[in-house]
């Protein structure tokens, strides 16, 4: 479902030849849970190993919730909401039909947003999911309080009730605490999946369930992945060679990922997340960027082309089959002399953006493109390719031999910002 196309960066024998030994050397470590940041390697086997139980309830409250509203309030910041709005833009779309819109609070601290998405809701119907593994983050915490009020407010204690869902820890934080207390149903986020990784737990499936998101093709997605990555030769390991040589090697600083589809842009979003998170520590890692094509090339598209060198390659995500096409429309007068792409779909149009994009950035520009090759935009390409990033940004990270799964960076702006807030405690 993905193909790794390195025909384009000068060098795809030194990758294909990397020694295979150094990597399985590093893929046992990762299996065997032998390497660093062990304790967080839950999400390797989760595709076939997740909660089925867990999975089903899920579905039964998500088809409750669907016949009863308009609006899921998506609650969470980081990996605790990305991987959903990736999913949520990926599959459905930008503007779905869908009779349920999700929309996204608790990832940001701005009053005028949060304002404006409380009038949104004043006359809908609508549920909330608040998604916090440690329970703790002020960003959704603060968010879901006004939410919450919101809610009681229109619909009163008991009904509100069955419309808040929580998904954190088993045990442990304010929200499972708040959640028992006021008798929220909650799912659990295990302990060994960082947020970052977790979007095939109820982080992603519950909110996408509601969303009416085929979560099956998704996880079907995921296994598929799973399966395809046991041979050491695979796709995604080729990817993870090819940046690693790139930055340690040729000196690359910035990895700038590029679509040509608008409803991946959140997808590129995640995996800033995912590599920027995971590899950005002890002075290490790619400064992960990322673009939306053609849009993009009327902005950033100079300075990649023409502007400072041997700093930034790009990762082009090559997507094979729209989600859907059309043709560029005949008119008999041609007065804006269109006719001449009236033969062309807007897909064939945009694949030859693609394509002379790669030539110009390539030849002219000297800029080194990596090209993943995408079946489709789908739940199962979906699944499939997030688990597939996954493997690849951990391989990745244990190439540079740093924890690809902690983010001790993140905790410092945190710690900082309860001190001046005045937190007790802190
Ligand atoms: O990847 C991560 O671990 C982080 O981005 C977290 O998801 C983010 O900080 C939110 O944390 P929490 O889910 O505890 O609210």
């Amino acid at each position: 479902m993905i193909k790794t196309n390195l025909t384009f960066l000068g060098f795809e024998k030194e990758i294909l030849d990397f020694d295979k030994s150094i990597l399985k050397d590093l893929e046992n470590k990762l299996i065997d849970k032998k390497g660093l940041g062990s304790d967080f390697l839950g999400w390797i086997n989760w595709p076939n190993d997740y909660d089925k139980e867990e999975y089903s309830k899920m579905k039964q409250i998500a088809s409750r919730l669907r016949k009863d509203i308009d609006v899921l309030l998506v609650v969470g910041i980081g990996g605790s909401y990305l991987g959903t709005r990736a999913a949520d833009n990926m599959i459905r779309g930008l503007l779905p039909n869908d009779k349920v819109q999700l929309i996204y609070v608790g990832n940001t601290i701005s009053s005028s947003y949060i304002k404006q998405v409380l009038d949104y809701v004043e006359n809908k119907e609508f549920a909330i999911v608040n998604a916090s593994k440690s329970g703790t983050t002020t960003e959704p915490g603060i968010s879901f309080r006004v939410f919450q009020k919101k809610l009681i407010e229109k619909k009163g204690k008991e009904i509100a009730k069955k419309r808040i869902v929580a998904v954190t820890d088993k045990s442990k934080g304010a929200l499972k605490k708040l959640s028992l207390n006021e008798g929220y149903e909650t799912f659990v986020i295990p302990d060994d999946i960082g947020g970052r990784f977790s979007v095939f737990t109820p982080v992603g499936l519950f909110p996408l369930m509601v969303a009416g998101v085929d979560t099956d093709l998704l996880m079907k997605g995921s296994q598929k992945a799973f399966k395809d990555l046991k041979d050491i030769n695979n796709e995604a390991y080729k990817y993870a060679v090819a940046r690693y040589l790139l930055n340690t090697k040729y000196d690359y600083k910035t990895e700038v990922l590029v679509s040509y589809e608008m409803q991946m842009q959140m997808y590129t979003e995640w995996w800033k997340q995912l590599f920027g998170e995971s590899e950005g520590k002890d002075n290490k890692g790619l400064l992960p960027s990322s673009c939306i094509f053609s849009t993009d090339l009327h902005s950033l598209g100079q300075f990649i082309q023409d502007g400072t060198k041997n700093v930034l390659f790009e990762t082009i995500i090559d997507v094979k089959k729209p989600s859907y096409d059309l043709n560029v429309p005949k008119d008999d007068e041609d007065l804006d002399g269109l006719n001449y792409l009236t033969s062309k779909s807007f897909h064939e149009i945009n694949q030859t953006a693609l394509k002379g994009v790669i030539e110009a950035h390539v030849n002219t520009g000297q800029v080194p493109n990596i090209i993943l090759e995408f079946d489709k935009m789908d739940a199962e390409m979906f699944g499939y390719s997030i688990y597939w990033f996954m493997r690849s940004c951990a391989i990745s990270g244990y190439l540079l031999d740093i924890n690809p799964f902690d983010q001790p960076g993140v905790e410092v702006y945190k710690k900082n910002m309860f001190k001046l807030l005045k937190k007790p405690g802190f």
